[in-house]
């Protein structure tokens, strides 16, 4: 094996030992965060598969590098609206798994919307 060769698989071991090794980690804060909430409240699973829905009119209007709030909090509702009761609904995960999928599809930074577009204490209407 070269020293070149040899060196890349020291990187990847490396770079893979530190990703498990905060993946971990993250995954114990998880859990820690996860039973204190539920002794408080279980969310039950969102009804709705935000996977799978059309994210069109989110990602064609709310765009980097200004994201501006106007556009981008507006598609949010619009995307939004006809979830309303379930993502209204706390006792259920819609909003957090809404959420996600929306970043994860528009690859934006995390709490872009939750910074953007509050409206009072009750988030969004
Ligand atoms: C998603 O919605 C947009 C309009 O908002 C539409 O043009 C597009 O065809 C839709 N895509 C799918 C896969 O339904």
């Amino acid at each position: 094996m070269s020293n070149r060769s040899l060196f890349a698989v020291l990187f990847f071991l490396l770079a893979t030992t530190l990703a498990a090794s905060s993946f971990i980690s993250d995954d114990v804060f998880e859990f820690r965060g996860f039973t204190n909430r539920n002794l408080l409240q279980a969310k039950t699973p969102c009804p709705i598969n935000f996977e799978v829905q059309n994210y069109t009119i989110i990602t064609s209007q709310c765009k980097g590098l200004k994201y501006p709030p106007k556009l981008c909090c507006g598609a949010l509702k619009k995307f939004a609206c006809p979830f309303a009761k379930e993502l209204n609904d706390l006792t259920n995960d819609c909003a957090s798994t809404m959420s996600s999928y929306i970043n994860l599809y528009g690859k934006y930074p995390p709490g872009l919307f939750s910074s953007e577009c509050r409206e009072g204490k009750a988030g969004l209407k």
